[in-house]
């Protein structure tokens, strides 16, 4: 027997323990441990069942993804062996569920012949989210006992459903209360004093689905959203595979469709992306035993875009917020809009009234800086202006209690200078979220000089609860992602300037996968925030023309995007399609003209290298700087705070997969043509010269 599989007898019922943590993958060694537990189980006159269950943490996550880049050098058993094995078993087995089964996992269950769970099990086939689909007979055995109508959106989603879930779909067929083991063996007990038969899936019929048109309106529900994807199409294959086949015809398709995914560059970037999520709260000297703080308790200064968003993360899991305002009406108002956003969630049945009620209680609205006294952690999100921050910070140090985290929001100003307004510098640190704040994953937390390593590990421990996915940051001006997308808009913009309009650039970049353009994005933001900024600058500066007159005059204009109905784009009432718009095509020719340029035609290849190669080549910057301590992480800085296609696994794994040599040799090319903004980063010419990538620590590089 395997090691990493146990077979023990409980009376008349074999179990089958798979013990591989910390999750239970199947890497090498385990399906060989449950093809020999089913067949000790059958070989065994005593035993008349048999239960599949997994140790530790839950049942089975899937295929170990690590293997699929490294797979054994020696012919192993495979999980294929596994579901024969299962399937062709003379005695029953039970499938004991509880943590999670997913994947190859949920596979394995679905080859027993019955399937039970603890209340707090969950299920699912989230494959599509590693750009593959489920290549175990998931996508054959699912449709096949719940119906397609109801697999398809489960495995197109890749979603987890729990246990009363899955049994109300009939994924399993029993809730058992108590150890997931001993509520195996039971269930698999009167199973057998019931004569129940051996129920193999392979055997039912797949339904048809209630209209013709099923397949095909489904293909277009998610046309928009999953375009450019291949997984989510290939699935939609399978499944009606599943209908029309026979299952060994739908298997081989199933194989097929999954090769194909396989084989693509989707899955090795969304790979690449599952492992650096992972990778990213590691931080080399903050090890994982550091001492962290506990977050009981919260206090938020500031409630107006990105207080209110920032509360809602601490109230959706539990944690009380205390949330100051300046004055009555400041906090009303953002009470209010918290209010109204969790009423709407309510309307679209994600949570009840009670929960909107239950979170909205969490809440200990005041005016008062002595209520943030007993808080565990203190997330400052006023106005960004230096000496406001500062004279918050200096209120904070006086009555937040001795242990507290004191964090602050500020997308521009430098941490060190706000830690720099108290005594503690050491329990400062930038906690940068993303507008909404409420539903952008991304935490950007800022490393200040004089940071300490429990307020490092306390902020990258609570973002992971609150459901962010937390990157660590050293400070420069924009932090990574924003200095990154400086470079890019500046690119953008320039790209008008010699011959694009708005809706070329935005089109490119949507077509490449981003979820809208600089300029579709300008709008929605609002254009009038960095006009005020382009206006201080210059008053500062003394100059009378910023590097960005075209956005400037649109807000002359009143142009101030989405918000005032026209920006780059024009909007009809109530309508957010951004439509192209002759006046903004004359001002840029206009502003084209005066600057000289010669307008030509600019190819979408040019576009998106354009845009691409100044995110990287500032992120190999950011990197040598040590800004970023990864590659890995500003991919996943872009792929979870700027909307950038997951599937292409971030910019700087984008730049891996064309090839170092080939965007050093296109970015020396624009640096030829167009001058000091493409300068290629020394780093990225030292890659490209050893013939080297920027991730070279993950598996799926
Ligand atoms: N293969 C290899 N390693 C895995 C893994 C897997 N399937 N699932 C998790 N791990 C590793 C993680 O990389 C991490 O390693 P680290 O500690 O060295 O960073 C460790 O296990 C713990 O994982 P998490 O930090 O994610 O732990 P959580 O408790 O937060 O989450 C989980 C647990 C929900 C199981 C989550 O890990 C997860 O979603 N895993 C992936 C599940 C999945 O996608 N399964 C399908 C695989 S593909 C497949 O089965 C193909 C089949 O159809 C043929
Ligand atoms: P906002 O103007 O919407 O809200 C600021 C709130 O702070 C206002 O409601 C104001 O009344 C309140 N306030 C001002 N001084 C205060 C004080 N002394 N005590 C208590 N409350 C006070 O601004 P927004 O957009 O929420 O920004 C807040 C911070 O978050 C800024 O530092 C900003 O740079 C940063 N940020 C903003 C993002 C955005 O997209 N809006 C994104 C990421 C960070």
């Amino acid at each position: 027997m395997s090691d990493l599989v146990d077979f023990t007898k409980r009376g008349a019922v074999g179990v089958i323990t798979v013990n591989n943590p910390p999750v239970n993958a199947l890497s090498v060694g385990v399906p060989q441990g449950i093809v020999e537990g089913v067949k000790a189980g059958n070989a065994d006159p005593e035993i008349k069942a048999m239960v599949l269950v997994g140790g530790g943490r839950g049942f089975i996550a899937g295929a170990d993804i690590s293997e699929f880049f490294n797979p054994p050098k020696e012919k192993a058993v495979t999980i294929f062996d596994v579901l024969d094995a299962l399937e062709a078993s003379d005695k029953p087995v039970v499938a004991g569920v509880h943590g999670n089964a997913l994947g190859g996992g949920l596979e394995v269950a679905l080859a027993c012949h019955y399937r039970c769970g603890v209340a707090s099990a969950h299920f699912g086939l989230p494959e599509v989210k590693l750009g593959i689909l489920p290549g175990a007979g998931g996508t054959q055995r699912l449709p096949r006992l719940i119906g397609p109508e109801r697999a398809l959106p489960l495995i197109v989603s890749g979603d987890f459903v729990p246990a009363d879930k899955a049994l109300e779909l009939s994924i399993i067929d029993l809730v058992v209360a108590g150890d997931i083991t001993s509520g195996a063996i039971d269930y698999a007990n009167k199973l057998v004093a019931d004569g129940s038969n051996l129920r193999r899936i392979r055997d039912i019929q797949t339904p048809k689905p209630s209209s013709d048109a099923f397949f095909a309106d489904f293909e277009k529900s998610i046309a928009r959203r999953a375009r450019g994807f291949l997984a989510p199409f290939n699935i939609i294959k399978c499944v009606q595979a599943a209908v029309d086949l026979p299952f060994d015809e739908g298997i081989a398709r199933e194989r097929e469709l999954f090769d194909e995914c396989m084989k693509s560059e989707q899955a090795r970037g969304l790979m690449h992306l599952f492992f650096a999520e992972r990778t990213c709260t590691k931080i080399p000297d903050v090890p994982k035993d550091t001492p962290k703080k506990k977050i009981d308790t919260a206090a938020i200064l500031g409630a107006g875009t990105m207080g209110g968003g920032i509360a809602m993360n601490f109230l959706n899991v539990g944690i009380p917020v205390t949330l100051v305002e300046r004055d009555q009406e400041a906090l009303d108002r953002g009470l209010g809009i918290i209010r109204g956003n969790y009423e709407n969630t309510a309307k679209k049945g994600r949570i009840t009234q009670d929960d909107v009620e239950a979170r909205m209680g969490l809440i200990n609205a005041s005016t008062d800086y002595q209520d943030i006294a007993e808080a565990d952690i203190v997330i400052e999100a006023v106005f960004e202006e230096m000496d406001i921050k500062k004279e918050v910070f200096a209120k904070i140090d006086e009555i937040a209690k001795p242990d507290a985290v004191l964090a602050t929001n500020t997308s521009t100003l430098d941490v060190d200078e706000i830690a720099a307004a108290t005594k503690r510098p050491e329990s400062v640190i930038g906690t940068h979220f993303f507008s909404p704040a409420n539903v952008m994953k991304l935490l950007e937390n800022v490393r200040g000089a004089k940071s300490s390593k429990e307020t490092i590990a306390t902020v990258m421990d609570i973002g992971k609860k609150i459901g962010k996915v937390p990157v660590l940051v050293g400070i420069c001006d924009g932090f990574v992602g924003n200095r990154m997308l400086h470079h890019y808009g500046r690119e953008a913009y320039k790209l008008l300037m010699e011959g694009a309009l708005p809706q070329d650039v935005d089109g490119a970049l949507y077509d490449y996968g981003l979820a809208m353009g600089p300029f579709a994005m300008g709008d929605l933001a609002g254009l009038d925030v960095g006009w005020r900024i382009r206006k201080r600058k210059m008053a500062e500066l003394g100059l009378n023309r910023s590097d960005s007159p075209v956005s400037d005059e649109l807000c002359e204009r009143g142009r101030y995007g989405q918000k005032t109905g026209a920006g780059w784009y024009r909007y009809e009432k109530g309508n957010r399609t951004p439509i192209p718009d002759p006046e903004v095509k004359e001002l840029i020719l206009a502003e084209s003209e005066r600057e000289g340029m010669k307008r030509r035609t600019i190819t979408t290849e040019e576009i998106v290298q354009r845009c691409m190669y100044q995110l990287v080549n500032e992120g190999a910057k950011i990197l040598e700087e040590g800004i970023a301590l990864r590659a890995s992480d500003i991919d996943v800085i872009y792929a979870n705070g700027y909307g950038f296609p997951r599937y292409r696994g971030g910019p700087m794994f984008y730049a891996d997969r064309v090839g170092l040599k080939s965007v050093y040799d296109t970015v020396s090319k624009f640096y030829d043509e167009h001058g000091e903004a493409w300068k290629p980063a020394p780093l990225l010419k030292r890659l490209a010269e050893k013939g080297e990538t920027f991730n070279a620590q993950n598996p799926g590089r």
